[in-house]
């Protein structure tokens, strides 16, 4: 469902991430682990497509994420770590705002 290979980016001088590979299946459940700074922010941003990689290829469900960004985001959704939800508005209302905002931008 997800495959990212070889996934390179630096901020300036910082070497943030160094050749990142990963593959999740259909129903697989992936956790990320590591220190502050180690760049799990930044390979998230990039898998969802909010940030371009320096280098590498990530497929979403087979779509070439870097070259087609609009179909590859149909097939994600991502929860920040803060802000990501509207705590006075029900899960259905929460779900029914983002799903709007999706069809929204994917027009
Ligand atoms: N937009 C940016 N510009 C410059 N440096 C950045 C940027 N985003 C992240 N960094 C730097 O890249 C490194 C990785 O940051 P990132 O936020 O991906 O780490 P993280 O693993 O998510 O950390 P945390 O556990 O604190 O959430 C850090 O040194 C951070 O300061
Ligand atoms: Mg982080």
């Amino acid at each position: 469902m997800l495959v990212a290979k070889g996934i390179i980016k630096s901020y300036g001088n910082l070497k943030v991430l160094r050749g990142v590979d990963l593959s999740v299946e259909r129903g697989q459940i992936l956790g990320l682990m590591g220190v502050n700074g180690a760049g799990k922010t930044t390979l998230i941003s990039i898998l969802a497509g909010l940030t371009r990689p320096d280098a590498g290829d990530v497929h979403i469900g087979g779509v070439d994420l870097l070259r087609h960004r609009r179909q590859a985001a149909r097939h994600i959704g991502v929860a920040p770590q803060a802000l990501g939800i509207y705590p006075t508005l029900t899960v259905q209302e929460n779900l029914d705002c983002w799903l709007f905002t999706n069809e929204g931008v994917a027009g």
